[in-house]
């Protein structure tokens, strides 16, 4: 028993934002932030939200699969930019788009979330459990980035992407590692609301993205080349045996260092981020849906994602599409 991606979908914000309209913000430059992580722009949210992302990614997605959301029996959606804790995400899709036989939650693990999000309906299918389920990944980040502080502003972008899983009787999703490491969680943070109450006096915390890019920069090109090479010795294959790695789009050197280290051509690495920033959880299933539908995923062919993020979370899945 295994899962297999049966339909694609994602939707971006209307407002697009180049490098050069965020010299006007902060002391940057369209050369420096092209250089140091390849980015060339990015989508920015002028009111859409995550759900309203996320539920147009499903229903295409839903369109792509041929499918009805009636069909759908676990809806998850990985996010960390939500606009409420309460209710979550994934329950306000289910009622936009009809979900109504779905169960629907959360998932939390920052830019790994949508791949640790396909790891658990992997195991709820593999348990027998659920049989169609809809995945998504979906940001709005701009709401959670400081626009002065010019070392992450830069980097990020809103976006959702979603897909449709199946279960199925072979080949599909072949194998997967995940692996968190929370001693390292204040390398890339970002509070919520601060302790306020009548019985505590605490100044505010800046509920922004604070990232040391130096120290993520070293994690991501050192755990994940290992993250996909335990997988590959998992699954008794090589990297050469995989047409392509869908990685998180962080940085385009890191794509390169990864490459590198996995002594894979760079062209195996398909990359959107010039285009949409780092867009955390939906990085994934947006880059998916794209190459889906150019007509770059053919059948049989061995794809291996990779997700790395903020927690510290990382890990690798390999599918046969
Ligand atoms: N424009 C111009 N100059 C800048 C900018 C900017 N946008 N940002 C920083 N600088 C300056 C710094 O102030 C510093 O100046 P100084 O030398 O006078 O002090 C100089 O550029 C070098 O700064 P560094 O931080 O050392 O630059 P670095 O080459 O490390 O690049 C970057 C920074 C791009 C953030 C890099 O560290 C990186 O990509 N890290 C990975 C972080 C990442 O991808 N995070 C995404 C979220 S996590 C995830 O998705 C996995």
């Amino acid at each position: 028993m295994s899962i297999r991606i049966v339909g694609t979908g994602s939707t971006l914000p209307k407002k697009h934002v180049t490098n050069e309209e965020l010299t006007r913000l902060v002391d940057t430059s369209d050369e420096w932030i092209r250089e140091r992580t390849g980015i060339g722009g990015r989508y920015v949210s002028q009111g859409e939200t995550v759900t309203e992302l996320s539920a147009s990614a499903c229903e295409k997605a839903l369109k792509d699969a041929g499918k009805n959301a009636e069909d759908i029996d676990l809806l998850l959606v990985a996010t960390c930019s939500p606009e409420t804790s309460i209710p979550c995400v994934a329950c306000q899709v289910q009622a936009r788009i009809g979900a109504n036989n779905a169960v629907a939650f959360d998932v939390n693990a920052a830019c790994a979330g949508f791949l640790f999000a396909l790891h658990t309906v992997y195991a709820y299918m593999e348990a027998g459990i659920y049989k169609n389920a809809l995945i998504v990944g979906a940001e709005v980040l701009s709401k959670i980035v400081d626009w002065n502080d010019r070392g992450t502003c830069i980097l990020f972008g809103d976006g959702a992407g979603a897909v449709v899983v199946e279960h199925c009787e072979k080949d599909g999703l072949l194998g997967f590692v995940q692996h968190s490491d929370g001693r390292k969680g204040e390398v890339l943070r970002c509070d919520t609301r601060s302790l306020v109450n009548p019985f505590v006096d605490r100044p505010m915390e800046a509920p922004y993205v604070q990232m040391d890019g130096r120290e993520v920069f070293a994690f991501a090109v050192r755990q994940v080349p290992a993250g996909v090479e335990e997988l590959l010795q998992k699954l008794e294959m090589t990297a050469d045996d995989v047409d392509l790695f869908v990685l998180h789009q962080a940085n385009f050197r890191i794509i390169e260092g990864i490459a590198k280290r996995l002594k894979q051509d760079v062209n195996k690495f398909p990359v959107n981020l010039d285009r949409v920033g780092n867009m955390s959880s939906a990085a994934i299933p947006v880059l998916l849906d794209e190459l889906n539908r150019a007509g770059r995923l053919k059948e049989g062919m061995c794809i291996v994602l990779s997700g790395f993020g903020a927690g510290l979370t990382w890990g690798a899945c390999a599918l046969r599409w």
